[in-house]
């Protein structure tokens, strides 16, 4: 058997070589590395004028839960007059601090286990514009009856991923901490 502090000096050693071969976004990369938690999810949102602008209409989607050419595609004045038939403009200077912010996060540039599991379903192929409409997301709700989500007065679309998901704010989706909405027993109504 390894001893311990081997296997810790393994454990660095491949997180350093990672963070080389990626673009590093979180700030805390250290903490992170030694701090389990922190990786299962994806990052919370640091961003304040990201946080209000964007979690006006539906809560703030963390940027690792996208890729960086999803946010290119979403976060520019045109396809925000338009987004998803709501008017979601926002000045240009606020704008550009927003937009890159979300590129600086998104899911290729994120070490945690959720963003990383986007990024490589995302590699290829054009961008996503929604998080609902990735395999991994629609995969894990496929099971879910319609009469739960939009048939569901306390929820109305899987958008709002914080209706269901009570620390979705935090960045944690596991689905032990998923409440929904009138139905308190929604574990057993489908099949997993
Ligand atoms: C004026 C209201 C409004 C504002 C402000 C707004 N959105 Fe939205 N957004 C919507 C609506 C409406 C939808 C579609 C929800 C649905 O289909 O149920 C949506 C959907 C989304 C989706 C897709 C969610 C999915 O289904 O996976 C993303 C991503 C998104 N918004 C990002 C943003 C970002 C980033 C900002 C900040 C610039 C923002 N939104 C600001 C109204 C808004
Ligand atoms: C109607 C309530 C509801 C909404 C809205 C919802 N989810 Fe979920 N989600 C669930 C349930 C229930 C599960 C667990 C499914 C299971 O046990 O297989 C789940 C599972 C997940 C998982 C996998 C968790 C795990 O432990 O593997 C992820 C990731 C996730 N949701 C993300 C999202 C995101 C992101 C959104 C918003 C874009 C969202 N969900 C919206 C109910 C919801």
């Amino acid at each position: 058997m390894m001893q311990k502090k081997w296997k810790i000096a393994a454990i660095l050693a491949v997180a350093l070589s990672l963070s080389s071969t990626y673009a590093m976004a979180e700030e805390y990369f250290w903490l992170w590395v030694v701090n389990p938690s922190r990786q299962k999810g994806v990052k919370p949102v640091t961003d304040k004028p990201y946080q209000n602008e964007c979690g006006e209409c539906h809560f703030a989607y963390q940027p690792g839960l996208l890729p960086a050419k999803s946010w290119e595609a979403l976060l520019n004045a045109d396809a925000l007059r338009k987004h998803f038939g709501a008017n979601a403009e926002v000045d240009k200077d606020t704008l550009r601090g927003i937009h890159d912010y979300a590129v600086d996060n998104a899911a290729e540039k994120s070490f945690y286990k959720r963003a990383r599991k986007i990024a490589v379903a995302t590699e290829e192929g054009p961008a996503p514009l929604r998080i609902t409409e990735l395999r991994y997301i629609s995969r894990k709700h496929h099971d879910i009856p319609e009469k739960m989500i939009k048939g569901n007065p306390g929820v109305k679309s899987l958008s709002f991923c914080d209706k269901c998901h009570t620390q979705a704010a935090q960045g944690v989706y596991d689905a032990d901490t998923v409440n929904i909405p009138n139905y308190p027993n929604w574990d057993g109504w489908f099949s997993k």
